[in-house]
């Protein structure tokens, strides 16, 4: 079987790597940049110090900072707006998933037709956008090294998932000093977020030779270092690690795929307003249990790499510690139940299962899922999360 592997041509990692934008502009012979943001990088002057950094060496920037959590179609058509009125040549993104997923949107759109409904799904952006530079400030959704990008299209209610190696950004500046301050609750939704690239991007009908190794390290790298950084924010080993972590379970799940808990998250954000990383974390240990026949040995393999278990356990058994210990790492980290999370109302939610069930199966991320759910049996997982 053949398989295509696409990553940034060029991942900065370290220390102080954001502070890199100036040269990686310099070196793409950019002048112009639309700068894309949101109201918490302002506030927290992360944003600040980039866009000093770009004015001192004499490039301008042009900021948008008016992208929302589960970003839109409207946000992406104002940052396009301010692009084309101001002629920038480039996009940089500044932030966690939801700025970086709007710029892709831009980029694109600057030189391919609208709407961007039309791209919604696998590889149908005809051009490559312009330059995209992506900075990470979590730990995080990949998204910095994913040719992905989720845009909630207001009209339909539905998050757009698009994939496309020109959604790809050109350069990626991973560092991990920008998330030393990123308070604990945070810090625990993404970063099992992260584990579920991992454990999506290993257990994938998609998986390949090429992207085992990342989504492994990307799991045990997540094992060794989550919960320091949710119980010591300033820990920088462990804030290293997690940031590493993210990275390598994008560029996993990214040319694997992710699987049913990220097709059944995506209508809970959508619907709801559950942020990505807390609607992953709630549903990984139930669809953990329900896939677990589908690839008995790979998820035993999982729970050895979180060492969870020795090699010498079965992997019937492995598998059950498994979804043991993914609910017990959810406790530990104090991650809500989904009836307790923000927003998400018993009745309401009991309404929109059907609605819910049919867009993860619409999609497509259901189907590379170990064991292939049904609509009912999706409907019934979500009672179960609940
Ligand atoms: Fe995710």
């Amino acid at each position: 079987m053949i398989s295509h592997f696409n990553v940034p041509a060029t991942v900065v990692v370290g220390a102080g790597a954001s502070r890199q934008l100036v040269p990686q502009l310099e070196r793409l012979g950019v002048r112009r940049v639309l700068f894309v943001t949101d109201r918490y990088m302002i506030d927290r002057g992360t944003a600040g110090a980039l866009v000093a950094d770009l004015l001192q060496a004499g490039l301008e920037a042009v900021v948008f900072s008016g992208v929302q959590p589960d970003p839109t179609d409207r946000n992406v058509a104002a940052g396009l707006a301010l692009l084309r009125e101001r002629k920038c040549e480039a996009v940089v993104a500044l932030g966690g998933g939801s700025p970086l997923d709007a710029a892709k949107a831009i980029a694109v759109l600057a030189t391919n037709a609208e709407p961007l409904a039309q791209y919604q799904g696998y590889h149908r952006v005809p051009r490559p956008g312009v330059p995209l530079l992506a900075i990470p400030t979590t730990a995080g959704t990949g998204s910095e090294v994913t040719k992905v990008a989720v845009i909630t299209d207001t009209t339909r209610d539905v998050k757009m998932m698009m994939l496309d190696r020109h959604l790809l950004p050109t350069v990626a500046l991973v560092d991990f000093e920008l998330t030393l301050s990123m308070p604990p609750a945070l810090t625990a939704h993404v970063g099992v977020d992260t584990l579920t690239h991992g454990i999506e991007a290993y257990v994938s009908r998609k998986a390949t030779a090429l992207t085992d190794p990342l989504a492994l390290q990307c799991i045990a790298l997540t094992a060794e270092h989550l919960e320091t950084a949710w119980r010591e924010p300033g820990n920088r080993a462990a804030r290293e690690g997690m940031m590493l972590a993210a990275t390598l379970g994008g560029m996993a799940f990214a040319n694997s795929s992710v699987a049913l808990v990220h097709g059944m998250s995506r209508p809970i954000g959508a619907l709801f307003h559950v942020p990505h990383g807390l609607s992953n974390a709630v549903l990984l240990p139930t669809v953990t249990r329900f896939s677990l026949p589908g690839a008995p040995e790979r998820y035993a393999t999982v729970a050895r790499t979180m060492k969870w278990c020795g090699a010498d356990v079965s992997a019937a058994d492995a598998g059950r510690l498994l979804v043991d210990g993914l609910a017990a790492l959810n406790a530990r980290l104090e991650v809500p139940r989904l009836r307790a999370c923000a927003g998400v109302e018993a009745g309401r939610f009991g309404d929109s299962l059907a609605k819910m069930s049919a867009d993860a199966l619409a999609s497509g991320s259901p189907q590379n899922n170990p064991v292939v759910p049904t609509a009912e049996q999706i409907a019934e997982l979500y009672r179960e999360a609940f």
